[in-house]
């Protein structure tokens, strides 16, 4: 057997997704739910017998030491004493600026490796504090499964799973950048010129999962604004809709969209019929256990 392990990195979909107010540091809160699916990178972890050495090997257009997963192995040795070397190979399957939140999941993923290698054993809340450092999606990723999520991110609600839809994804093969769809978003709630979004109370999103996905309550405040931008927002909704989809969404701040399906069948079909068109489509299904599965 080869020395080390693998780790999944699911992706998430924001089934639901409001943004508020600018705050005074920049960023903004969120009201979100959060939902890991079953498709997404892997991570191989081997320890190297050099003292605080760190390889983080990806193919793509990220440096290594600009790597999400590199910071995350700096910010795990400032957290807990850990000198031992490790390299870290990444598996990337989820696009870029996809709305995906892959780069997060890969760091999530990475600080329960090294919890594991190091032996220091943190709990969930210490992890979640150490991922909260490096990115506003992080601290879902260390649970996964379904969330309510609040703040910038870092409070995070899990909430009971469900396993009985199945999802397709939709990606029109451009990358969107967070930092310009907030941008857009601001400068559009500045001239009012897109209707807001009335708020949900935590307690309807929460209940509302549980419900008939035709019925669902949920949006996204990105996808007007997007959509004023791009045509192809509203095409891959409306290719969603018109291939069956009981709901069809955006996730995070694009450029993915999602279509939920009752049967694995008509996910398949939507799949089948969407690929003609779109570059990147997926069938998966919602993870309804929340943890990171190692995989060997
Ligand atoms: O988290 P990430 O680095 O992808 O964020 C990129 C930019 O998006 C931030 O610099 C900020 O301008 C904006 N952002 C925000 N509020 C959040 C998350 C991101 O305004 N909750």
């Amino acid at each position: 057997m080869r020395d080390g392990f693998v780790v999944a990195a699911p992706c998430k979909i924001n089934i639901h997704l409001r943004v508020l107010d600018r705050r005074s540091d920049g960023f903004h809160d969120l009201e979100s739910v959060f939902q890991t699916i079953s498709f997404g990178d892997e991570l191989r972890v081997e320890s190297l017998k050099e003292r605080f050495a760190c390889d983080v090997l990806m193919d793509g257009p990220v440096p290594p030491e600009r790597n999400i997963v590199f910071k995350a192995v700096a910010a795990f040795r400032r957290a807990v004493p850990f000198d031992g070397g490790v390299r870290i190979q990444i598996e990337k399957r989820v696009p870029f600026g996809a709305g995906l939140g892959g780069g997060s999941s890969d760091a999530a993923s990475a600080l329960i490796a090294l919890n594991r290698i190091s032996g220091a054993e943190l709990d969930v809340a210490a992890l979640e504090a150490i991922a909260a450092e490096l990115g506003s999606d992080v601290p879902f990723f260390i649970r996964g499964g379904t969330a309510y999520v609040e703040g910038r991110g870092e409070r995070v609600f899990p909430i009971p799973a469900r396993d009985d839809y199945h999802l397709v994804l939709v990606n029109p093969g451009f990358a969107s950048d967070t930092g310009r769809a907030f941008a857009l978003l601001d400068a559009a709630r500045d001239s009012a010129s897109v209707p807001a979004n009335a708020g949900l109370s935590r307690d309807l999103l929460i209940s509302s999962v549980r419900e008939n996905p035709e019925q669902w309550p949920f949006f996204n405040d990105f996808l007007p604004v997007l959509e004023r931008e791009s045509p192809e927002y509203r095409r891959m909704i409306d290719g969603l809709a018109a291939a069956g989809a009981l709901f069809a969404g955006l996730s995070g701040s694009g450029a993915t969209c999602f279509g939920v399906f009752s049967t694995r069948k008509d996910a398949e079909t939507a799949q089948l019929r969407l690929s003609a068109e779109w570059p990147f489509v997926k069938a998966a299904v919602p993870l309804a256990r929340a943890g990171k599965a190692v995989l060997e």
